[in-house]
């Protein structure tokens, strides 16, 4: 088990990383409390009884609720049923609300919690190896809105992280593949040792091997903490986590939300963020192929078979950054382990660089 710490200019807390977590001790701070609970309807049986069965022996008050997650469900509807749990209940300012789940639910819960009574605690439990490598450090939290993703939301921090890799057990291959691409992601922006590491242990990453899982999910948190430890609400480097999102966000709507998930879009991005840093900046042609081989081996074959339509692509990028009213900014990389915020590019230059080769 592993125990990193947090430091944000907000707050401290731990995420702790193994694979048998869920016992009291890890949850002995919290007796005496309110406890509300999220469950994400994905999770199964076993899990959610042990949980639920920790958290109701410790608590003065408890009360459990599902959530069917899905992005259609992050929304307004479902954080004010959270709040209408916790206001029919009197639920004090000292209550604390736990999410069990993936993303979705971990930002639904993350959210609920900075808003109820101007902010009270959370606590995650994060069941998907992209939760257990994104939204469990950082508190970004969030809902939809019907005319973007996470338009409301809000910076706050969790009290503590339990990533319990045994509930990865349970994944699809797809949901394993996306939260390495995240992993990678991770390791591409400040860690080519790291880089390397997963390089040389992908297959067994694939296949989910335990102790090779735990070792990527832990070692990829650190690096988002030093991250976000030093750019909590990103004014900055915080940017760099966005690394083959500009591309990304464009395919999933390429997609419609179903073809590509965010993942698999990110790793595709991350392809065409490399074409571009080989050719805008001084990225070199062996370690773009070792990066794309790499992004490769976590995507299908259909998949890297795909041929976009760069105009469509290029469309879809520019309309979801009319939103903001902001020019289109990349991250791309000179070195592994070393990104740049690039804006003002050529649409030429962009148009070459999509393309999964
Ligand atoms: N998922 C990117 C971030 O937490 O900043």
């Amino acid at each position: 088990m592993k125990n990193l710490s947090i430091t944000t200019a907000s707050k401290n807390y731990s995420v702790l990383v193994g694979n048998d977590l869920f016992s009291t001790k890890n949850f002995q701070e919290f007796n005496g409390k309110e406890i509300l609970l999220v469950v994400d309807s994905n999770i199964g049986e076993s899990a959610r009884k042990l949980i639920s069965q920790l958290l109701n022996d410790l608590s003065t008050k408890f009360i459990e609720i599902q959530i069917e997650a899905n992005e259609k469900n992050k929304s307004n509807h479902s954080l004010g049923q959270i709040h209408d749990e916790l206001i029919s209940h009197n639920f004090s300012r000292d209550c604390i609300l736990f999410a069990l789940g993936g993303g979705i639910v971990c930002d639904l819960t993350g959210f609920a919690a900075a808003t109820y009574q101007r902010g009270v605690e959370f606590v995650l439990l994060p069941s998907t190896l992209l939760s257990q490598v994104d939204a469990s450090v950082g508190g970004k939290t969030a809902i939809n809105h019907p005319k973007g993703k996470n338009m409301i939301g809000a910076f706050h921090q969790p009290s503590k992280v339990l990533s319990d890799t045994s509930l990865l057990k349970s994944l699809n291959e797809r949901q394993v593949r996306e939260g390495l691409a995240e992993i990678v992601k991770h390791s591409l922006i400040i860690d080519e040792g790291f880089f390397d590491w997963l390089s040389e242990n992908i297959d067994q990453l694939i296949a989910t091997n335990e102790e090779k899982l735990l070792e990527a999910v832990a070692k990829s948190i650190e690096v988002k903490a030093k991250i976000v430890e030093k750019d909590e609400t990103e004014q900055g480097i915080r940017k760099w986590l966005n690394l083959g999102h500009t591309f990304g966000h464009a395919i999933e709507l390429y997609g419609e939300y179903l073809d590509y998930s965010h993942g698999e879009s990110v790793a595709l991005g991350m392809i065409m963020a490399t074409n571009l840093s080989i050719s805008i900046l001084n990225l070199d042609e062996e370690q773009g192929k070792k990066i794309k081989t790499l992004i490769s081996l976590i995507l299908t074959e259909e998949m890297l078979k795909t041929e976009f339509d760069g105009e469509k692509l290029f469309q879809l990028m520019s309309s979801d950054k009319k939103r903001e009213g902001d020019k289109l900014n990349f991250i791309l990389l000179n070195e592994i382990g070393e990104p740049k915020i690039v804006s003002g590019l050529e649409k030429a230059d962009i148009l070459k660089a999509i393309k999964i080769s």
